[in-house]
């Protein structure tokens, strides 16, 4: 009988000892602007039972309570405010993950308390979610873009001063031919003053749009300045016409892999697009400068 009742002490004084339940430390997560959830992560280490019916989770935010799980009634019950709190993983819950995971709008930045009973043991661990805003694209992808969009517009301009003084072309198609690059360097600049802010909203989409899509109209024109100025197309001209086609579609196609993607896909190459782009009105400017000859009305 004695053996029994020591066995039995010494159990107890184990079970006593063992009442504290211990948790991977994770001292804080961070949530970019990438997330489109937030997983506050919480592992305990020492669980005995392995039954989810033996354990009870709660989750704090700065002390107060918001939501909690009760694997005895198998019950989830939350704040109002944070509607998309939830386990993330109910079934590995036996095995002490009790990590969380909400939605990136239900979870401000604070030191979120994961507190997990099994049976009578219990214990909690604190982690810290850390907001950080970046903008979407790296900032050397930002600087590339900026510059594309500057050296467009200088480009642009000195081109406008240079047909007006050198072509003999109609007010009018002076005029249109200005207006027209206008609205492309305005619209660029408006998607730059879009796209740099921090964050990845549908703004920055816009605005990527804006610096990229009317791009388009510079074909065209390119074209229509050369039959403008030339009475014959050199082949040069319309090598010129065609390739600054290829760099708009290599700019959409970098656009669309980049667009719905975070952290974007390929800007690199989308870049390239609009840096063909510029290289070829850099070339066709040269070009009008000095071989083109100027038409006679
Ligand atoms: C945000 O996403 C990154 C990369 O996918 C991930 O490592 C990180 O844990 C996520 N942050 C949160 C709070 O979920
Ligand atoms: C929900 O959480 C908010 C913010 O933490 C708190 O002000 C509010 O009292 C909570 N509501 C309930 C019903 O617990
Ligand atoms: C749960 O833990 C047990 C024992 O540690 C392990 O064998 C099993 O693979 C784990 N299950 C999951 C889903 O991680
Ligand atoms: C979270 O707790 C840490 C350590 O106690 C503290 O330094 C930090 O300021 C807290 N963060 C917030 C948002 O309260």
């Amino acid at each position: 009988m004695w053996v029994l009742r020591v066995c039995w002490v010494l159990l107890g004084t184990l079970a006593a000892g063992s009442a504290q339940l211990y948790f991977e430390k994770v001292r804080s997560v961070t949530l970019d602007i990438c997330n489109t959830s937030a997983i506050i992560p919480c592992r305990v280490t020492n669980l005995i039972l392995h039954r989810t019916n033996a354990i009870f989770v709660k989750w704090k935010l700065q002390g107060s309570e918001f939501f909690s799980y009760d694997g005895v009634e198998n019950k989830v019950t939350r704040n109002s405010t944070f509607q998309s709190a939830n386990l993330l993983d109910l079934s590995l819950l036996p095995n002490g993950t009790a990590s969380l995971i909400l939605s990136r709008e239900e979870a401000p930045p604070g030191n979120y308390t994961c507190d997990v009973a099994e049976s009578s043991r219990e214990g909690d661990t604190i982690v810290e979610l850390i907001h950080i805003s970046t903008s979407w694209f790296q900032p050397t992808e930002n600087s590339f873009i900026i510059a594309t969009v500057i050296v467009a517009a200088v480009l642009y301009f000195s081109q406008s001063v240079v047909v007006a003084m050198r072509f003999d072309m109609t007010l009018s198609k002076k005029i249109g031919l200005f207006l027209a690059e206008l609205i492309v360097i305005f619209l660029a600049v408006i998607g730059v003053i879009l796209l740099i802010p921090a964050g990845y909203e549908s703004s920055q989409q816009i605005g990527l749009a804006l610096i990229v899509v009317p791009a388009f109209i510079l074909v065209p024109i390119l074209h229509f300045l050369f039959t403008s100025v030339f009475e014959k197309q050199p082949l040069f001209a319309i090598i010129l016409v065609f390739l600054k086609a290829i760099g708009y579609i290599i700019a959409v196609a970098g656009f669309g892999l980049c667009v719905l993607a975070c952290p974007p896909k390929q800007g690199s190459i989308m870049i390239a697009g609009l840096a063909i782009i510029d290289i070829v009105a850099a070339i066709g400017l040269i070009y009008l400068i000095v071989i083109g000859v100027p038409l006679v009305k």
